[in-house]
């Protein structure tokens, strides 16, 4: 078997397996061994290029972590606090029941309070057997007031949680109405609110219910999902899933993790998605950057507690959390935004600048009968934002570029490392052949090499969210004096 050098792991693959260890009494090296053992054969070193030990075995980490099996339980952000659960009436109820298993290993004291409707589908002895508690189901219940009052109930909880989020339950939100506990409890309470809607995608998609959540969203509340796939009505899917339990622990963890964050204090300039270079009042030069991979890069520099500033072309995706947003259009207003953020400590600068602009914009819609536009449109060079700030008087400690590469990756990748003054470049295979399910330029997963000034390091195929997350461990790493070792 491949050799394994577990001081090489990013932090978040280390603390999984420190953990994972020490729940099974065994050395991180043991443990690490059997798990690759266990690493199924099709998901192996050949579909993921993963040919090292290391990185098979963030392979096997990715597997069980995307299989929820690996979540910290011994080093929940969130233990010790108490999530006031508040079940509406769908057929994901169900999943309350897993939700709360997993919070209480966690040692999250969970409070829950049921609709009517949620009784319909799970009883309040299974719920109040899982979370060790009373479950809370009346308004009117003279023993509750006297005992846990509604406004109570609002004050103790460090988190309210709505799942599953009927269209009802959404609506009442909205529009503050109140008639039981559920929505007596939303109305006074102080701390966040998280809502994981559940409905049909019909439902979902109505033009009300599409009312309510702008209004939701703009009040604070923290929507997570609905998730695509199946529905419980037989032969429907679409948009309305309510998302896996693990998700919301995991986003529970984040919204209630005080402790201090390892970019706290440091500022942190993100470019993301495409630039659009004017021809006309109604034509432009654009490319298919999404910009996926940029916001989530900026998210998960912010959930390290970095202060963010993402430059952002036009993107059709949402903005992250906690991450001020700057929008531009062309490559030059790009560069001014980036160069208005300075000073800054890091700076990742993942847009799809395009290269070239239209040397003379035409301020008339260029007619097709005119003689004019046979004529080649001249084009002149844009400015290089990475290599300006690579080169900056004011450059950031670390600067990030990437290298979108067809061909000849590396070595193309390593050229741009030295010309724009990078320190490290993220080399992003995004010909069509790259073997990325679902194609890397607007597709959800990445496959990437990070090259520094002092080596390269392949990183198995993953989601984009994923890669974000290790590339900010990595920059939390290279930025601390102190290297964790193990
Ligand atoms: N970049 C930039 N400004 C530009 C062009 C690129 O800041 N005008 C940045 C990108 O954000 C990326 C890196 O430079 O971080 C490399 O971009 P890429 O498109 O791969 O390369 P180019 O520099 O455009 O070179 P080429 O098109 O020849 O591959």
């Amino acid at each position: 078997m491949a050799s394994i050098t577990i001081r090489n792991l990013d932090e978040t693959a280390k603390r999984r397996l420190r953990e994972r260890a020490a729940r099974n009494g065994r050395s991180m090296e043991e443990e690490a061994r059997l798990l690759i053992q266990e690493l199924p054969v099709s998901r192996d070193a050949d579909s993921n290029g993963a040919t090292d030990g290391n990185e098979r075995l963030h392979v096997a980490l990715e597997e069980e972590r995307s299989s929820g099996n690996s979540f910290a339980v011994n080093d929940y952000p969130a233990a010790g606090k108490r999530i006031l659960l508040i079940i509406g009436g769908g057929i994901a109820a169900y999943k309350c029941l897993d939700l709360i298993r997993r919070l209480r290993e966690r040692r999250v004291e969970v409070r829950a309070i049921m609709t009517k409707a949620a009784q319909e589908f799970i009883t309040p002895l299974s719920v109040g057997a899982l979370s060790a508690q009373k479950v809370f189901t009346d308004l009117f219940d003279r023993e509750d007031e006297q005992d846990v009052g509604h406004i109570r109930l609002a004050r103790e909880a460090d988190l309210v949680l709505v799942a599953p989020a009927t269209a009802d339950l959404m609506a009442k939100m909205a529009n503050g109405l109140v008639d039981d506990l559920a929505s007596a409890v939303l109305l006074a309470t102080r701390a966040p609110v998280v809502v994981a809607p559940a409905m049909n995608p019909a439902m979902w998609d109505h033009p009300a219910t599409r009312r309510n959540l702008a209004v939701l969203k703009a009040d604070g509340i923290r929507i997570e999902g609905p998730a695509k796939g199946e529905m419980a009505e037989s032969g429907e899917s679409g948009t309305g899933r309510m998302v896996d339990p693990m998700i919301l622990v995991d986003l529970i963890g984040d919204l209630l993790d005080d402790r201090p964050k390892p970019l706290a204090g440091k500022r942190a300039v993100v470019t993301s998605g495409p630039t659009h270079e004017t021809i006309d009042p109604v034509r432009y030069i654009a490319n298919r950057s999404s910009g996926k991979q940029g916001h989530a890069i900026a998210a998960a520099l912010a959930a390290l507690g970095a202060e963010v500033i993402l430059v952002s072309g036009p993107v059709t995706i949402p903005v992250p959390r906690d991450v001020a947003l700057v929008e531009v259009e062309s490559a030059r207003e790009m560069l001014r935004a980036v160069e208005a953020a300075l000073p800054a400590e890091i700076a990742v600068m993942v847009a799809a600048v395009a290269d070239f602009r239209i040397a003379r914009e035409s301020s008339q819609k260029i007619k097709k009968n005119k003689r004019t536009t046979r004529q080649p449109l001249e084009l002149i060079e844009n400015p290089d934002i990475l290599k300006t700030i690579g080169h900056h008087k004011r450059r950031p400690s670390l600067v990030v570029g990437f290298a979108a590469e067809t061909e000849n990756l590396v070595k193309n990748a390593q050229a741009k490392l030295e010309s724009k003054g990078a320190d490290w470049i993220i080399a992003n295979d995004v010909s069509l052949s790259s073997g990325v399910r679902g194609g890397v330029m607007g597709g959800d997963r990445n496959s990437i090499s990070l090259l520094t000034r002092t080596g390269i390091s392949k990183w198995p195929e993953m989601s984009k969210l994923e890669v974000a997350r290790r590339l900010a461990e990595a920059i939390v790493e290279s930025l601390s004096t102190s290297r964790v070792e193990v």
